[in-house]
């Protein structure tokens, strides 16, 4: 059988010129970038500009100080760090279960999973579309709660960064994967303006991230996107199986973020402020007016797709507002059988179990399990379906799930 060009599982949502701008913004960096940067997202000045969300997330919980063994009641799935912040901090994370179509938790979850200690409510805001998280945020306003809503995922364009209005705190995070990518930045809007100032002040204290190791990774990904193209990333493909590595391994490792065993070397990663380059870049990409036009674009992709599977699968989030489709995923019967299809046909489909994980019950609330996300994790697979697929791909792409899982 002959190879066919392979199309990758995400495209990093920045062009080479954004890239150039940003190494040009590394040996000139500007002054003022991140007061500028707060002050473009919010003119009500509610918005601190964080290296991360993660980073964003541990001033927020030292600026609470709350009681050890207090509980932050989180979306069961989301990334593995959120929970490891929690814990960092003394506090316990309970998970909160979520289904397919909604991929929150309902509001009766919430409800139950509220107890004497509870003091946080996380809801995540999965792959871009929006949870109904007024619904959701009520039993935890009603037992004095701090609300908030994690759309770190979640950014389309500049309306967004208003959050939720019922919530107290917002999360944006322009990471390497999100849409309108600083290559890494974090935008949190915190309502109060008490623990917004502490949060400054814990902030200011922390150094700021070295510009030369955020010049090393705008170079890294500069030299990745050359792998955009599918014949140049099928080579990438070939290469890494010659060495007996995954591509999927490959990609992983080049784009994980902060690399920390222990808590004490998560928080230390996690507690620096952006430097001024990635501040004057992620300003740059906000201000961009291309984000919205790419966003609808991925949107019909997504929508289009969801036809086309016509149910042969179970699309996560399909009963979700606002779709936006930033990550397109399926819950299927045999995820290696397809993955492996799908990816010698030309599609780096991507397991979920190396970007979600669910948050595991915590030994304080053992009865506070999280059953359906923990069972059904495994399943997951992500497909490649983004505007520059091309349509013809994209629907053949639809043909072979349905073949094989229909
Ligand atoms: C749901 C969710 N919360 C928080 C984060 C953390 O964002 P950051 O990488 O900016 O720390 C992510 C990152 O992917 C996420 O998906």
């Amino acid at each position: 059988m002959s190879l066919r060009a392979l199309f990758p599982r995400h495209r990093i949502d920045a062009e080479p010129a954004d890239l150039g701008r940003a190494l040009a913004a590394c040996a000139l960096p500007p002054r003022g970038a991140a007061g500028a940067l707060e002050a473009w997202a919010s003119p009500d000045g509610e918005v601190l500009a964080t290296l991360s969300v993660r980073s964003g997330f541990d001033a927020l919980l030292t600026a609470l100080a709350l009681p050890a063994g207090s509980e932050v009641l989180m979306s069961a799935w989301t990334i593995p760090d959120m929970a490891r912040v929690v814990r960092a901090h003394g506090l316990v994370p309970v998970p909160l279960d979520c289904d397919a179509a909604t991929l929150a938790p309902t509001a009766e979850t919430v409800a139950r999973a509220i107890g004497p200690r509870s003091r946080v409510l996380v809801i995540a805001q999965l792959f871009g579309a929006r949870a109904p998280i007024e619904a959701l945020a009520e039993p935890a306003r009603r037992a004095g709660m701090l609300v908030v809503d994690d759309d770190a995922q979640g950014y389309s364009g500049p309306a967004r960064l208003a959050g939720s209005a019922c919530a107290d705190v917002v999360f944006h995070s322009f990471g390497t994967l999100k849409t309108a990518t600083a290559l890494g930045g974090g935008l949190v809007r915190v309502r109060d303006r008490g623990v917004r100032a502490r949060m400054r002040a814990l902030m200011e204290r922390w150094p700021e991230q070295a510009t030369e190791r955020y010049a090393r990774k705008v170079a890294t990904f500069m030299a990745l996107a050359a792998t955009r193209d599918p014949w140049r990333y099928r080579a990438l493909e070939r290469v890494a199986a010659g060495v007996g590595r995954d591509v999927d391994a490959v990609v992983t490792a080049l784009t994980r973020g902060f690399a920390a065993d222990t808590p004490e070397a998560l928080l230390r990663a996690l507690r620096q402020r952006p430097c001024e380059a990635l501040c004057a870049t992620l300003r740059r990409r906000l201000e961009a007016s291309t984000t919205g036009e790419r966003v609808a674009r991925r949107r019909e992709a997504g929508e289009r797709m969801l036809t086309r599977l016509g149910g042969a699968v179970t699309v996560l989030g399909d009963a979700m507002e606002e779709r936006t489709h930033w990550l397109f995923a399926v819950l299927v019967r045999e995820p290696d059988r397809l993955v492996q299809t799908l990816r010698r046909e030309g599609y780096d489909a991507a397991r979920g179990t190396s970007t979600i994980a669910a948050v595991s019950a915590a030994p304080e609330r053992p009865e506070q399990r999280a059953g359906w996300c923990e069972s059904w994790r495994s399943a997951v697979v992500f497909l490649p379906v983004y505007p520059e697929v091309p349509e013809g791909e994209r629907d053949r792409m639809a043909e072979l799930v349905r073949a094989m899982e229909g």
